[in-house]
């Protein structure tokens, strides 16, 4: 990719644009966002950190969205994060307009690009993108479950104490509290995490990945988590960059996979140069399942109300 485009340069958008610099994942990032000042701030403060990192990107800030003309790539991380006690559902209706016009803009001015939605409710808000565009489904999809199971994967490092190199874990579902944190499918070099773990750690771990942000939210009060989500945002990236066809847990529109119409979650997919060229879809059991449709039927609830489900 020569040009990604980031809009929103708050937390979670200057950690995404250092970590794609840091890794010369294109060539030019543009940083967009409303607050004036403070997109070209961050984009030059990245930029005199090339020297010490060795990268050649160059980045540049910006308050106007056709900013992003030209890109392969937009980051939506714009809009209001929730606030401690909030759930992510809760900055739904102030963040749908805020979306609706990045798109737009994104349609007249950057026709052959990839949306990556990382902006909260994420799976509703990605369904709203790839709504509006009109746009293949490969070419509109969110993080979730590389976040999620970024730090599930950690959790199980700190229960067992083993290497996180040996460790993956799998989250599908909505990225929220009925997000289905998946044991069957996490393992330490192909073990199954059952061999190491009792099933009240395994328990305790899901509910620990499940409550991931708030967490992190409770703790800071003033902030949501933006390193281990700019991380997965770059982990993304990476995949579609070079071509490398990773199954990777991610927001995508469901066409029927898992028995679901009509709807975007999280699910594992091949994510590659095509963006996400095919959902795959694991077997399930009864309890994943019933999981599976609960949180199906939360992301339902929220596209009612915008009267897209
Ligand atoms: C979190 C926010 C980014 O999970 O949704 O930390």
């Amino acid at each position: 990719m020569e040009k990604i485009t980031i809009v929103g340069a708050g937390r979670v958008g200057e950690s995404t644009a250092h970590n794609l610099a840091k890794a010369e994942l294109c060539r030019r990032i543009a940083l967009i966002d409303i607050k004036e000042g403070m997109p070209q701030g961050t984009a030059l403060d990245i930029q005199e950190s090339a020297p010490i990192f060795g990268f050649d990107t160059k980045l540049t800030g910006h308050n106007e969205l056709d900013a992003m003309a030209g890109s392969d790539l937009i980051i939506i991380t714009a809009g209001v994060p929730r606030k401690p006690g909030m759930s992510r559902s809760d900055v739904l209706d102030v963040n749908v307009p805020v979306v609706t016009e990045i798109v737009d803009e994104a349609v007249r001015s950057a026709p052959e690009a990839m949306i990556l939605m990382v902006t909260n409710p994420v799976d509703v808000l990605t369904y709203v993108a790839w709504k509006r565009s009109g746009w293949k489904r490969n070419r509109v999809f969110g993080l979730s479950g590389v976040l999620d199971s970024t730090r599930m994967a950690s959790f199980i490092a700190m229960e067992t104490g083993f290497s996180i190199k040996d460790i993956t874990a799998m989250v599908l579902g909505g990225h929220g509290d009925t997000m289905v944190p998946l044991p069957r499918y996490s393992c330490i070099n192909g073990i199954p995490i059952s061999c190491f773990l009792d099933a009240q750690t395994v328990a305790r771990i899901a509910e620990r990945t499940r409550q991931g942000g708030a967490e992190i939210l409770a703790l800071r009060k003033t902030s949501s988590a933006y390193d281990a989500p700019a991380a997965a945002v770059a982990t993304m990236v990476d995949a579609i960059q070079h071509g490398r066809k990773r199954i990777l847990p991610c927001v995508a529109i469901l066409d029927g996979e898992y028995g679901q119409n009509g709807i975007c979650m999280g699910v594992p997919v091949i994510l590659g140069s095509g963006g996400m060229e095919q959902v795959v879809e694991l077997e399930l059991n009864e309890d994943e399942s019933g999981e599976f449709v609960r949180s199906a039927e939360h992301v339902r609830a929220d596209l009612a109300r915008l009267r897209l489900g």
